[in-house]
């Protein structure tokens, strides 16, 4: 059975409150946690760099799974890794050198990670799936929280998965972007084992409740696809 991680996404967090925040997804069992970088030009808004990433490293236990939407990513993969970065993932469209890209993130000792949009076919991974640890499906044009899960989302895992298992390679699928109870059976059946959520958890009035019975409605999904 594939092991499901949840990976609390702080952008629908109190920002005036995030070590608290953070404290309670992790009671609630989460395994990641999961940071939106922003800057204005890749997506239209602008939210955390490096000094936040940095904070929150001292008060978080779990990785720091830190999600970049900007321009020229390169130029900031040495700053997030030592901001204490575990997990950094670049979106397809705005890493022009991604095989250099990847290898920078890797070589740093970070796990790396390619991020597709909605539009973005799976079938770009063909040639970069063999040096990914892991692939992030965005399941809403990226930017903001809150935002419905776009359907086709799941037929994009199941090619996800496809084009990694042709390259030979075993990296993780997240998916990121309207997860919430109603929807992660499907999410599971179809091959993600990483699960981004932001409002389902933090907009429920009880981030810790909702971290835990959102693993428990995964788990169920994932024992009901049986094993890979
Ligand atoms: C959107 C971000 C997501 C966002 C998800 O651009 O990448 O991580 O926080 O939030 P929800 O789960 O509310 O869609
Ligand atoms: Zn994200």
């Amino acid at each position: 059975m594939p092991r499901i991680r949840i990976a609390p996404s702080i952008l629908s967090a109190d920002f005036a409150a995030l070590g608290r925040e953070i404290a309670a997804v992790e009671r609630g069992g989460a395994d990641l946690i999961h940071v939106d970088v922003m800057d204005g030009h890749f997506v239209p808004n602008i939210t955390i760099g490096p000094p936040v990433v940095r904070a929150l490293k001292r008060v978080a236990t779990r990785p720091l799974d830190v999600h970049l939407m900007i321009e020229d990513p390169d130029r900031y993969i040495d700053e997030f890794v030592a901001a204490g970065a575990d997990m950094i993932s670049v979106h397809v469209e705005a890493a022009r050198h991604l095989h250099r890209t990847i290898h920078c993130i890797r070589d740093q000792g970070a796990k790396a990670g390619a991020v597709l949009n909605p539009a973005t076919p799976a079938a770009l991974l063909e040639d970069i799936a063999a040096d990914l640890d892991y692939v992030l499906v965005m399941s809403v044009n990226p930017g903001f929280g809150g935002q419905a899960f776009i359907p086709h989302s799941i037929d994009k895992l199941r090619h996800v998965r496809a084009v990694l298992d042709a390259a030979g390679s075993r990296a993780e699928i997240e998916i990121d972007g309207g997860v919430d109870h109603g929807n992660v059976a499907d999410i599971g059946a179809a091959g993600a084992t990483i699960l981004v959520a932001g409002h389902a958890i933090f907009g429920s009035g009880d981030p810790e409740a909702a971290t835990r019975s959102l693993r428990q409605a995964a788990l169920g999904a994932a024992q009901g696809a049986g094993p890979r």
